[in-house]
């Protein structure tokens, strides 16, 4: 097919070319031709007759040849059927310069090009791995490489962090996100708080850079994220402000005072802690309690964290919020109650 381009000397192509991009007009899909000591740059049909690019040119027609096309989403790479390449995309997260992907059973035996395909799409990313899901009391995620190159250490951004995370030793999750916010946008000045089970610090962090606390203590039994905690506070700036300790909660946490807020991102464990937490409350304490299961078992705990504040002394826990923050798997729930402790 015959298009429209501009012939220019080959000596003025370069600047000829890059006015041409800055102003829209250059039609990037076919290859620029040379013919003798003249450069032909196609451009687009709605480019003005009279163009102010700074060298001499005449107008000329043409056949150019279209310039292979990279795909730049899952759907257009080849060789994977587009229902695929949804699947795929879904149950992917990007973290940092790492791709990590849910794979199903059945589509399992076709993990090396999907990896290969989404490093072709995506060229930022260093590796792409299979999440084969948390496990343990570190809750520590079992990933598998298929395409790039490890280690799955990186750094990710949320809400202006530059969290380092270390992906197959200390858990993270950018699902998250939302709570991490939700939880900070509520810490008053001059709170003291407390991150019982903080990973690598996304609440920690986030609380001492975006709110006003007086301290952030953050505990965690994990060696891996406690230095990361630290890492993070430091490269956000905010060392001063959270103090990382490593233990067990149950052990840590009963030095440390009493606190105005608590979170407890644990959704695991964190009921067998309930004691723990109520006894570094005061009246008035907040605690964000996540827990994982179905509806019934959100009550059950609300009424449990009442008995465990009544047998402390405090005068029971209010529910102020109970919140999905996402499903975990069919019919099972991440909830997480926001108690207040009552005087
Ligand atoms: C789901 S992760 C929490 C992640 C973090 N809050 C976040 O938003 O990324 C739970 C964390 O609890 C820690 N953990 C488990 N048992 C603990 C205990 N007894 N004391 C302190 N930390 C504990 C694990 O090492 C893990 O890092």
């Amino acid at each position: 097919m015959v298009h429209r381009a501009i012939s220019v000397h080959l000596r003025d192509g370069e600047p000829a070319r890059r006015r041409l991009v800055r102003e829209g007009w250059l039609d990037i899909s076919l290859r620029p031709k040379t013919q003798g000591d003249r450069l032909y740059l196609p451009v687009h049909p709605n480019t003005p007759e009279v163009l102010d690019i700074g060298v001499a040119y005449e107008w000329v027609t043409a056949v150019f040849e279209e310039r292979p096309r990279k795909p730049t989403s899952l759907r257009e790479a080849p060789g994977l059927p587009p229902e695929l390449a949804s699947e795929v995309t879904r149950s992917m997260d990007v973290i940092g310069d790492v791709a990590v992907l849910r794979l199903k059973d059945d589509i399992r035996p076709r993990a090396s090009e999907i990896g290969r395909a989404l490093m072709e799409v995506h060229p930022r990313l260093r590796a792409v791995a299979i999440d084969d899901g948390v496990h343990g009391e570190l809750r520590v995620r079992s990933l598998t490489i298929i395409a790039g190159e490890g280690p799955l250490v990186t750094t990710h951004r949320e809400h202006g962090m530059e969290l380092r995370v270390d992906l197959e030793q200390a858990y993270f999750s950018p699902r998250l996100a939302t709570e991490h916010r939700r939880v900070a946008d509520q810490v008053m000045p001059g709170e003291r708080v407390l991150d019982m089970f903080s990973g690598v610090g996304p609440f920690a962090v986030l609380v001492a850079r975006s709110a006003q606390p007086s301290q952030v203590h953050a505990v965690d039994l994990n060696e891996v994220a406690v230095r990361l905690v630290e890492e993070n506070a430091r490269s956000n700036g905010v060392d001063e402000l959270v103090t990382a300790h490593l233990g067990d909660a149950r052990e840590v946490v009963p030095d440390l005072g009493v606190f105005d807020r608590i979170i407890m991102n644990h959704p695991h464990g964190a009921r067998d802690f309930l004691d723990v937490a109520l006894g570094a409350s005061g009246s008035g304490t907040v605690i964000h309690l996540h827990l994982i299961g179905a509806l019934e078992e959100s009550d059950e705990a609300a009424d449990e964290a009442c008995r465990i504040a009544s047998d402390l002394g405090h005068g029971g826990v209010k529910v102020d919020l109970k919140r999905e923050v996402r499903t975990y798997s069919p019919g099972v729930l991440h909830w997480c109650l926001d108690l207040t402790v009552l005087e």
